[in-house]
């Protein structure tokens, strides 16, 4: 892997490009940020003399998002894909001290090197696929070593790869089995021992919570919310999985960034979301490993106006996903979202999801510069193929991290 910061910058002018709309579109990059978006005709003169970049045709997106993801653990769970197969549920799995527990043994075992190791390789995938800014979770370490473990490798990550990188607490992902009977205690220790420390360290940039009946209730959800909120951090739900918990309007009444997951949300949660301005991130992975037959209430999310984002949650267990374009296909052809939407899935609306809408998910003048260049005629495309990677030039952060073809 090249040093980030060794990799050349790219400022100068964009041109040679077309818009999601079809449009010709030029980007002016100066000290790594949009200084100018617009049709190449009305370019201030007084951009002329920098450096060129020909864009060769290529269709420009702003760089993709992928806002839910549990990137870093150890091990893999490809057996449990077999049991699945078999017949087996996921919280039989589960309930059966497989499931997230396994990948916790796994994790706790891994050091942080082999950890930055193994979760570098699988970012390469979403990098070369033109991901700028993920998430990435803890929730496989459930103790404060192990938390701060993989909190601190998703911290390296960003250094290493030049990726924005927003890293979520997720210490109530699952209760660890040392704490079997005693979810009161471990939610106190999460709420005053774990939390605090690792936002101490500037490790945390939200907080999450599995509000479900094989993790926590709604009122260790709430516990766990407060504390966030004490200390300022922004929350966020895996809410409504495998059941109606009412986990959305809890979250939406705390000022949820987003809920995720969705497939048993209610009209009480969808308003909820609706009133506080929650994205709902639909993660179809997840929905179509486990062969889940209850779909998110696409319809009443989008009648309500809902933002809808869309996520790899890439993870061992139910989404061992690493690429974002697949997730928008599948969120058009499994979920029924429209070409548009799945598109400002990975955007515009997944930027939001992270509290990022400032800085990515739209090509504007001001914002770091971050952008896809595809071999594609349409934007339509960029939802219709799966298996293959028409990326023709990534600019993230402000650096060249693939030059395109054809390039001045
Ligand atoms: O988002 N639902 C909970 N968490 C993950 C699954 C984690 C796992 O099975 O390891 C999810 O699907
Ligand atoms: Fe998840």
């Amino acid at each position: 892997m090249r040093d980030f910061d060794s990799l050349p910058s790219a400022d100068g002018v964009w041109s040679g490009l077309r818009g999601l709309d079809g449009q010709p579109c030029a980007i002016v990059v100066s000290q790594g940020n949009m200084a100018w978006v617009g049709a190449p005709e009305a370019m201030p003169a007084i951009y002329a003399g920098m450096p060129r970049h020909d864009g060769g045709g290529a269709l420009v997106s702003p760089g993709l998002v992928d806002c839910h993801t549990h990137l870093v653990y150890g091990g893999q769970r490809a057996h449990e894909f077999a049991m699945r197969l078999a017949g087996a549920s996921y919280e039989q799995l589960a309930r059966a001290g497989g499931g997230i527990v396994s990948s916790v043994r796994a994790t706790r075992e891994a050091s942080e090197d082999a950890l930055f190791e193994s979760a570098s390789r699988r970012l390469q995938c979403l990098l070369d696929e033109g991901v700028c800014a993920i998430e990435i979770k803890s929730g496989y370490g459930l103790a404060l070593e192990h938390e701060r473990k993989q909190l601190r490798v998703a911290r390296r990550l960003a250094g290493a790869h030049g990726v924005t990188v927003r890293a979520t607490f997720l210490g109530a992902h699952t209760l660890p089995p040392e704490y079997a009977g005693r979810s009161g205690e471990y939610i106190d220790r999460v709420c005053k021992e774990m939390l605090p420390a690792l936002h101490e360290e500037g490790l945390v940039d939200a907080v999450d919570v599995f509000c479900e009946r094989i993790a926590f209730s709604l009122a260790e959800t709430e516990q766990v919310f407060e504390a966030a909120q004490a200390l300022n951090i922004p929350v966020k739900l895996h809410a409504e999985q495998l059941s109606d918990m009412g986990g959305a309007a809890l979250a939406a009444r705390h000022g949820a960034l987003s809920c995720d997951h969705l497939e048993h949300l209610s009209g009480d949660g969808i308003r909820a979301m609706q009133a506080a301005g929650t994205v709902a991130v639909l993660l179809p992975g997840a929905y179509y490993t486990l062969r889940d037959t209850c779909l998110p209430p696409i319809e009443a999310l989008r009648e309500a106006g809902v933002p809808m984002a869309v996520a790899t949650d890439h993870n061992p267990g139910t989404s061992p996903a690493l690429s974002l374009l697949l997730m928008a296909n599948m969120a058009c052809t499994l979920f029924r979202l429209t070409v548009p939407e799945a598109i400002a899935g990975i955007t515009t609306h997944a930027a939001r999801a992270l509290g990022l809408e400032q800085s990515f998910g739209v090509l504007a003048a001001g914002r770091p510069a971050n952008f896809v260049l595809w071999d594609l005629a349409d934007a339509a495309e960029l939802a219709y193929w799966f298996g293959q990677r028409p990326v023709r030039g990534i600019v993230r952060n402000g650096k060249l991290a693939r030059t395109p073809s054809g390039a001045a």
